[in-house]
């Protein structure tokens, strides 16, 4: 079956579908994405995501290629033709095609440039929810927004290569002063000595997760207390669970932090109680769906 992407208003065979070399988000990384979860059909937070991109695009003086219901009709279609309904949507807006120079390009004439793309998502088999994953820690050599979902993923890429090479999932990576921000493609969460979630704050340190909000929501209603403040390695050595959360893997529990066993050495109840409050309330989203306005 062949597979499809969309890129610049036409759905194209996906080992045909090109960009321009003068794309600014090829020269550049001028530009942003997003990747949402599609679960049983049911894309998970779809508002969120498309509103994180309506911000990422804003901060960086673009605005939405299309409209948020058009962009939503290419998600479904691309999917049908895909014929994929457990699948990660990849999103990537960026400034266009120009002659390479570093100033924006007149939006005028220089149209954004929009591809969207899709594979299929092994939520519920993936070994690492079952069995847990080891997290390093590196430092982040991040820029100072780290809050613009921008493709400009060079230090991520690095991160997660030192992990790889490490027999690691993920980088959790650290700040000047020591505290970790996030993992190099995930929030990073702990469960303290005191039975209390610690993820941290919202800034422009770091990204802020739509699935983490989904997570702050479904702990409220399981009556876990959270605390919103960075944290040291050290201490999350000594915590009874650490997990980490993101679109394209939902909730991964972590049973070693740079080869310090947590807790048991074993997934925690956290963890997997909020994959599973997780997986129901995607699945609850349904009735919204329906409307699939976002
Ligand atoms: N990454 N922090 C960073 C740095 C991320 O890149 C991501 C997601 C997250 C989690 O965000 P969300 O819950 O909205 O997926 C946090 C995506 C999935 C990626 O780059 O593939």
């Amino acid at each position: 079956m062949p597979r499809y992407a969309y890129i610049n208003g036409s759905y194209t065979a996906h080992n045909k579908a090109c960009i321009h070399i003068e794309d600014r988000g090829f020269q550049f990384a001028d530009g942003v994405y997003e990747v949402i979860a599609c679960i049983h059909g049911c894309l998970a937070d779809e508002r969120g995501h498309l509103d994180r991109l309506q911000r990422s695009l804003s901060e960086l003086g673009m605005d939405m290629p299309v409209s948020r219901q058009t962009l939503q009709l290419i998600f479904r279609e691309l999917l049908r033709k895909n014929r994929l309904k457990n699948a990660n949507i990849y999103i990537q807006v960026t400034r266009g095609i120009a002659r390479r120079d570093f100033p924006f390009p007149d939006h005028e004439t220089t149209p954004l440039s929009l591809i969207v793309t899709t594979w299929p998502f092994r939520f519920d088999g993936n070994p690492r929810v079952k069995d847990g994953a080891r997290v390093i820690t590196v430092p982040d050599q991040r820029w100072a927004r780290r809050d613009i979902k921008t493709i400009a993923l060079l230090p991520q890429v690095l991160a997660k290569q030192h992990a790889v090479e490490a027999g690691a999932y993920e980088a959790w990576m650290l700040d000047k002063n020591g505290y970790i921000t996030e993992g190099s493609s995930s929030n990073a969460w702990i469960v303290s000595q005191d039975n209390k979630l610690i993820t941290r704050e919202p800034s422009h340190d770091i990204l802020r997760g739509v699935t983490r909000t989904a997570i702050d929501k479904l702990r409220q209603e399981m009556g876990i207390e959270w605390e919103e403040r960075p944290f040291t390695p050290e201490e999350a050595y000594r915590a009874q669970e650490a997990f980490t959360t993101a679109a394209v893997a939902l909730v991964v529990p972590v049973i070693a932090i740079d080869d310090h066993k947590i807790g048991t050495g074993k997934p925690g109840p956290v963890a997997l109680g909020l994959y599973k409050e997780y997986r129901a309330y995607v699945d609850g989203l349904r009735g919204e769906q329906l409307k699939w306005k976002a």
